[in-house]
């Protein structure tokens, strides 16, 4: 039985003052038999790792480098995201790859660095609007996990979560329906189980784009959901605590 997986990508939004109500207000509620993991901008990792402290609350980074360390001004390296706390990493979110033209090839020397620095990463993939109009969902779908699998192993989805985040649907109030979700996981498990069954049985593959309150619960009763990846629903901490409930 895999354990549902709730994270709340705030994406670039909120403050301070938020980042630390925010926390407080998810660690002082009572959540089920769901794990649940927070993505707060880079200058807020710290308060939050703080705010989450001795909780079942995990924190991550919305991205890493594909580098160890160096001279790339406005990176950040996986060693200092865990140096401060933080137990995850995003990669290959679509607005990486769309607006900063991150390929296959660097969301997967990311998923390495940040493989490499003991931290869980939450691979991110998923079709355009286009590319689901063209008939290419599984073709594009397949080729990001690929370029993962072929560069990292597939042993190494031991310490992965993978996240099917149709581009069309983020940010855009249009959810994939249960069904179409559905069918991409399906897809993407059965990648996964060809190259290691275990590794395709146990790892977890969640759902992001437009999951609301209303439709998480839907969405994770399918049998390939393992919960959601959330962003606009994460920035109130009540919505984003029912689509926990939803999940546990
Ligand atoms: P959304 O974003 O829930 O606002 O659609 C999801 C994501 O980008 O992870």
């Amino acid at each position: 039985m895999r354990r549902k997986w709730v994270g709340g990508n705030w994406k670039m939004h909120g403050s301070r003052q938020m980042a630390s109500r925010m926390t407080g207000a998810i660690v002082d509620a009572e959540i089920g038999d769901v794990e649940v993991a927070l993505f707060p901008p880079f200058p807020y990792l710290r308060e939050v790792c703080a705010a989450s402290a001795g909780s079942k609350i995990a924190v991550g980074g919305q991205d890493a480098s594909e580098h160890e360390s160096g001279a790339y001004t406005g990176e950040v390296s996986a060693a200092m995201l865990k140096d401060v706390g933080c137990r995850l990493a995003l990669a290959g979110h679509s607005e990486r790859r769309q607006y900063h033209h991150e390929s296959d090839d660097e969301v997967a020397a990311k998923v390495a660095q940040i493989l490499a620095n003991d931290l869980t990463a939450v691979l991110c993939v998923g079709e355009t609007l286009r590319e689901r109009e063209d008939g290419r969902t599984a073709e594009v779908v397949s080729r990001q996990l690929r370029a993962v699998i072929d560069r990292c192993g597939i042993t190494a989805f031991g310490r992965i979560v993978l996240a099917y985040e149709p581009v069309w649907a983020i940010g855009t109030g249009r959810t994939a329906s249960p069904g179409q979700a559905q069918e991409v996981h399906a897809l993407l498990r059965s990648h996964l189980g060809a190259g290691d069954a275990r590794i395709g049985g146990s790892t977890r593959i969640v759902y992001g784009g437009s999951v609301k309150p209303g439709n998480a619960a839907e969405l994770f009763a399918q049998p390939d959901i393992d919960g959601g990846l959330i962003g606009g629903a994460c920035l109130e901490s009540a919505d984003f605590l029912a689509i926990c409930a939803a999940a546990g």
